[in-house]
C-alpha cells in the first residue's frame, strides 16, 4: 500500500541497485518511474534505447519491488518539436507560442502528436506490457496541468469548427443557439467561426461554453486511444492517470476517467493551501501554513475517488518543503504520518511519495524528497516508517468503502459558467463548492463526489452547490429518488446553450419545487447582509436571489423579509451564499432529520470513517479532548488528541 516516485535516470547506475534495496527496506512495494524520460527512450528519432531502463527495473525488482509504468508524454523531445513545431499549444489570452524547455508543451489538437504519442506508448507497452512486476501503468502525468486544456492555435480553431459542425449541424441553429443575433455577431458558415478569444470585450458566453466543452472533449480524445493502446499490449495491468483536480483543468473529469481502471491524485496540501489562500489575511493562512487546511487535502482525495466511485492512489505524496507554490514552507513534524493516515481514511488504496531523492538540479531542485541529494534520510522518512506500520495494524487496506450517506454533485459545466459569467467578483464556483463541503466535514460527515450521470439510491441527502445547467434526465432522477436534494443559489440558472430559462431560473428545476427567480444581485463580499433562520441570524451576501417562492415553505428570509431559503417536499432552495455558521447549523439540521451521524467536535477536528474505523485528525497545534464515550474501543491514539495527532476508534457495536 506504499510506493515512491523514482527517476533512474538522474542517477547514475551504480546507486540503482542501493537505491532498490533501501526502498525494500523502507518497506516500499511500488516504484513509478518512466513519466518524463523520452529523451533517454528515444534519443533521436526512431532510435530506440531500452536498455538503460531494462536495467533500472531489473534493479527494482530484483529487490522485490513493483513497477509502475509512466509514459513520458507530458515531455516531448527537442528534436520532436523541432520536427513538428505544430506541436505547440498557443497561450489563449496572450496569442503566444508556448514553447520547448519546460513540460505540457503540447496541442490536444495536434494530430501529429496523437501519432507520436502513440506511437512512443506501443513502443513501451509492447516492450514491457507483459512484464511480470510491471503491475500498472500511469498515462502521461497530470493532464491539463500549468493551464494547458486551451489552445488558441489554428489546429484547435480548425478542430473547433468541426466539432461546431458535429454539434449544431446547421449555420442557423448554432447562430440561434448561441443568439449571435446580438452585437451582429452571426456566422455564414462554419469556417468562419472564431475562438472566443482576443476579442475587444466580452464575447458571447455561449460561444465561451462551446470553447470550454470542446477543449474537454479534445483532452479526452487525445487520452483515450493511449488507454486503448496500453490495455492491448498489458492486458490484466491496471492503468491509472494522476488527475488535477477539475476545478484546476476545467476539464470533465468524469469523462477522462471513464476507460480507467482507477483513479490517482498528487497530494500537495501545503503548496495548494499557499495558492487557495493568496490573499487570506495572515492570521488565517499562518494557522495552517504548515499543516495544510483542514479541508483542502480531502476535497481532492474525495473527488479523485467519486470519479470512478472506488478506491484511488495518492501518486505523489508531498515529503518536505516544495518548490513551486508563492511560499513553501517546512511541514510541521508528523504531518507526512498524518496526511498519509488521512488519505487512506478516505479511501486510498495506496500512497506513494514523491521524490525518493531530491535532485540537486533543474528546476524542482529545491523541492524535498525522502531522501536529501548527499542520501541523508528526511525527516518524512521514520514519519512514512510510522505511518506504514500504522496502516498495517489497522489493517486499513481490508477496511471496505462503504457510499456515504451525503453526496455533492460536482462537474465542470457548473464551473464554466462561473467561470464564463462572472456576475460578481464573489461568486466563484470552487469557492461555492468547497464551503459546503468544508461545512459538512466540519460536521464529520463522509461525502461522495458525483455527478449528474451517477447512481442517487444510496444517498439519504444529496447536495448541488452550483448546478446551473441541468437537463430533463437529471430532474426525472431526482423525482424517483427518495433523497433529501438541497440546491445553492445559481441552480438550474442556464440553459444547455447558456441561455436564460424561458420560464426564469431554477428553469427545469421548478418542476421540482415552483419558485422562480425574480432577479440576482451580487454584493463585494466583505458587504454582508443579515439572514435570518430558525430564529437565528446569519448573514448573507455576495450572490443574492430574490424568490417569488410561490406555495413553497419559506426557510430563511433576508434583512427585508424577503425569501432567502425555500423547500417543498424533498427539495431545498437556497437562494443566497451564506456565512458558514448558517451551512454548519444548516447542514447539521438535515443531517439529525435524515438520521445522519454527525462528529462537530471544533473548527480543527476532522472525523472520517472507513469501514469499521472512525479516524479523528487534530489540525490545530493544540492538543484536544474528543467527547468520546468512557467505553469506546480505541485502536490508535486517545481521546485526548495531541497536536497533528490521529486517533482511531470502532463504532460502538462493533
Ligand atoms: C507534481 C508533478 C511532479 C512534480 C511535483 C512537484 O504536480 O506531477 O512531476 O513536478 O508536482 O511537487
Amino acid at each position: 500500500m506504499f510506493g515512491v516516485c523514482y527517476y533512474p535516470e538522474h542517477w547514475p547506475q551504480s546507486q540503482w541497485d542501493k537505491d532498490a534495496a533501501m526502498m525494500a527496506e523502507l518497506g516500499l512495494t511500488y516504484v513509478r518511474i518512466g513519466e518524463f524520460a523520452w529523451s533517454r527512450l528515444e534519443p533521436n528519432p526512431g532510435e530506440y534505447d531500452f536498455d538503460w531502463l531494462d536495467a533500472a527495473i531489473e534493479s527494482l525488482t530484483s529487490a522485490g519491488l513493483k513497477v509502475v509504468m509512466g509514459t513520458p508524454t507530458a515531455t516531448p523531445p527537442k528534436w520532436l518539436i523541432d520536427q513538428y513545431p505544430e506541436i505547440l499549444p498557443v497561450d489563449p489570452d496572450t496569442g503566444r507560442i508556448r514553447g520547448f524547455g519546460s513540460r505540457r508543451h503540447y496541442d490536444f489538437s495536434s494530430a501529429v502528436y496523437l501519432r507520436e504519442s502513440l506511437r512512443i506508448t506501443e513502443a513501451l507497452a509492447k516492450r514491457y506490457g507483459a512484464h511480470k512486476d510491471i503491475v500498472g501503468w500511469q498515462t502521461d502525468n497530470e493532464l491539463c496541468c500549468h493551464d494547458t486544456a486551451l489552445s488558441g492555435s489554428e489546429l484547435a480553431l480548425e478542430a473547433f469548427q468541426h466539432w461546431c459542425q458535429q454539434r449544431y449541424t446547421s449555420i442557423d441553429k448554432l447562430n440561434s443557439d448561441w443568439g449571435n443575433v446580438f452585437w451582429s455577431m452571426e456566422y455564414r458558415d462554419f469556417s468562419e467561426i472564431e475562438l472566443p478569444i482576443g476579442a475587444v470585450t466580452e464575447t458571447s458566453p455561449a460561444h465561451r461554453l462551446a470553447y470550454r466543452r470542446f477543449s474537454s472533449d479534445q483532452v479526452i480524445n487525445y487520452h483515450n486511444p493511449m488507454v486503448e493502446m496500453i490495455r492491448q499490449h498489458a492486458p490484466g495491468k491496471f492503468i491509472t492517470h494522476n488527475f488535477i483536480p477539475m476545478n484546476e483543468t476545467a476539464v470533465d473529469n468524469f469523462a477522462l476517467a471513464a476507460p480507467l481502471d482507477f483513479t490517482s491524485y498528487d497530494n500537495y496540501p501545503l503548496g495548494r493551501t499557499d495558492l487557495l489562500m493568496t490573499g487570506a489575511p495572515a492570521e488565517q493562512l499562518r494557522r495552517y501554513m504548515r499543516t495544510g487546511h483542514p479541508d483542502f487535502a480531502t476535497y481532492y482525495h474525495d473527488q479523485t475517488r467519486g470519479l470512478l466511485n472506488r478506491g484511488f492512489w495518492v501518486m505523489e505524496q508531498q515529503p518536505g518543503p516544495v518548490n513551486w507554490a508563492n511560499n513553501n514552507p517546512r511541514p510541521a513534524p508528523g504531518m507526512i504520518r498524518f496526511w498519509t493516515l488521512e488519505a487512506f481514511a478516505h479511501g486510498a488504496d495506496c500512497v506513494c511519495y514523491f521524490r525518493w531523492r531530491q535532485a540537486p538540479f533543474a528546476q524542482e531542485q529545491m523541492h524535498a524528497g525522502l531522501l536529501r541529494p548527499d542520501n541523508s534520510k528526511t525527516e518524512a522518512w521514520p514519519e512514512a516508517e510510522q505511518a506504514m506500520a500504522e496502516v498495517a495494524a489497522l489493517d486499513i487496506g481490508n477496511q471496505p468503502l462503504q457510499p456515504a450517506s451525503v453526496a455533492i454533485i460536482t462537474g465542470a459545466e457548473g464551473l464554466w459558467v462561473s467561470d464564463i459569467e462572472k456576475q460578481g467578483e464573489a461568486y466563484d464556483f470552487n469557492n461555492v463548492q468547497l464551503s459546503y463541503y468544508s461545512a459538512l466535514r466540519e460536521l464529520g460527515v463522509n461525502i461522495d463526489f458525483i455527478s449528474v450521470d451517477s447512481d442517487f439510491t444510496a444517498y439519504a441527502l444529496i447536495i448541488a452547490p452550483s448546478l446551473p445547467i441541468v437537463d430533463q434526465a437529471f430532474v426525472d432522477k431526482c423525482k424517483a429518488s427518495s433523497a433529501q436534494f438541497i440546491f445553492g443559489p445559481r441552480a438550474g440558472a442556464k440553459t444547455s446553450e447558456f441561455g436564460y430559462p424561458a420560464t426564469l431560473p431554477p428553469g427545469l428545476l421548478q418542476q421540482l419545487i415552483p419558485i422562480r427567480i425574480l432577479s440576482v444581485e451580487t454584493l463585494r463580499a466583505d458587504c454582508m447582509e443579515g439572514l435570518s433562520w430558525n430564529k437565528q441570524q446569519y448573514q448573507s451576501g455576495s450572490w443574492c436571489e430574490q424568490i417569488d417562492a410561490g406555495e413553497s415553505e419559506i426557510l430563511a428570509r433576508y434583512d427585508n423579509g424577503e425569501p432567502a431559503v425555500v423547500r417543498q417536499d424533498r427539495t431545498t432552495y437556497i437562494g443566497t451564499l451564506t456565512n458558514r455558521e448558517f451551512l454548519l447549523d444548516f447542514f447539521q439540521q438535515y443531517c439529525q432529520q435524515a438520521n445522519i451521524q454527525t462528529y462537530r467536535f471544533g473548527t480543527d477536528i476532522r472525523v472520517c470513517q472507513r469501514g469499521d474505523l472512525i479516524f479523528a485528525f487534530n489540525y490545530s497545534d493544540q492538543p484536544q479532548e474528543l467527547p468520546l464515550d468512557s467505553d469506546t474501543s480505541l485502536m490508535l491514539g486517545s481521546a485526548h488528541i495531541e497536536p497533528h495527532g490521529v486517533t482511531v476508534w470502532r463504532p460502538s457495536g462493533t
